[in-house]
């Protein structure tokens, strides 16, 4: 049976833990590796409009004020990646919430033991996606363009 394709993106943001544990050039690898492409990428501080609109749906959480204290304690490094189902693909390589539930060989199975640090953050559907894209990247700042291994990474029948 032949799988749906679906072209995604996705927004991954490195938390402030990545940057300042040294991991920054290990997850760009991981997700290179995988054949994700990278089309949008900056540094910046988060700041408490951005983040109560990004995570609006833990508002109600206990531990929301730390997560915005968390995310605003360094810079974070904010990617827009796309490939074919991209969003389950990341959603495998970087792993469930919890650092320490986490499998090895994901981001967080590896270098995570906590639910709140937990190194990486990933859009969980095709939908929440484009809003986050669209709320940290302006149009101008995403770049289309090929990759020579396209062919190579996804076959006839994905
Ligand atoms: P993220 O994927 O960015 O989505 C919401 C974030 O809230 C999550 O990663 C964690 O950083 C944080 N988070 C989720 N659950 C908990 C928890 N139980 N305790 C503390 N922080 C959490």
């Amino acid at each position: 049976m032949s799988e749906i394709i679906n072209e995604e993106r996705s927004l991954i943001i490195l938390k402030p833990d990545a940057l300042q544990r040294g991991l920054v050039g290990e997850i760009f690898h991981r997700f290179e590796r995988k054949g994700l492409k990278i089309i949008g990428l900056k540094m910046v501080e988060l700041e408490d409009v951005a983040l109560d609109e990004h995570y609006a749906h833990h508002k109600d959480k206990p531990f929301f004020d730390a997560l915005k204290k968390f995310m605003k304690s360094a810079p974070v490094v904010l990617v827009v990646v796309s490939g074919i189902n991209a969003i389950r693909a990341i959603r495998l390589v970087v792993g469930p919430t919890k650092g320490y539930e986490a499998e090895a060989g994901s981001i967080r199975g590896d270098f995570a033991m906590s639910g709140q640090s937990n190194i990486v953050h990933a859009s969980d559907s095709a939908e929440t996606a484009e809003q986050e894209i669209k709320r940290f990247f302006k149009p101008e700042e995403l770049f289309d363009y090929q990759k020579p291994d396209f062919p190579w990474l996804y076959s006839d029948s994905v």
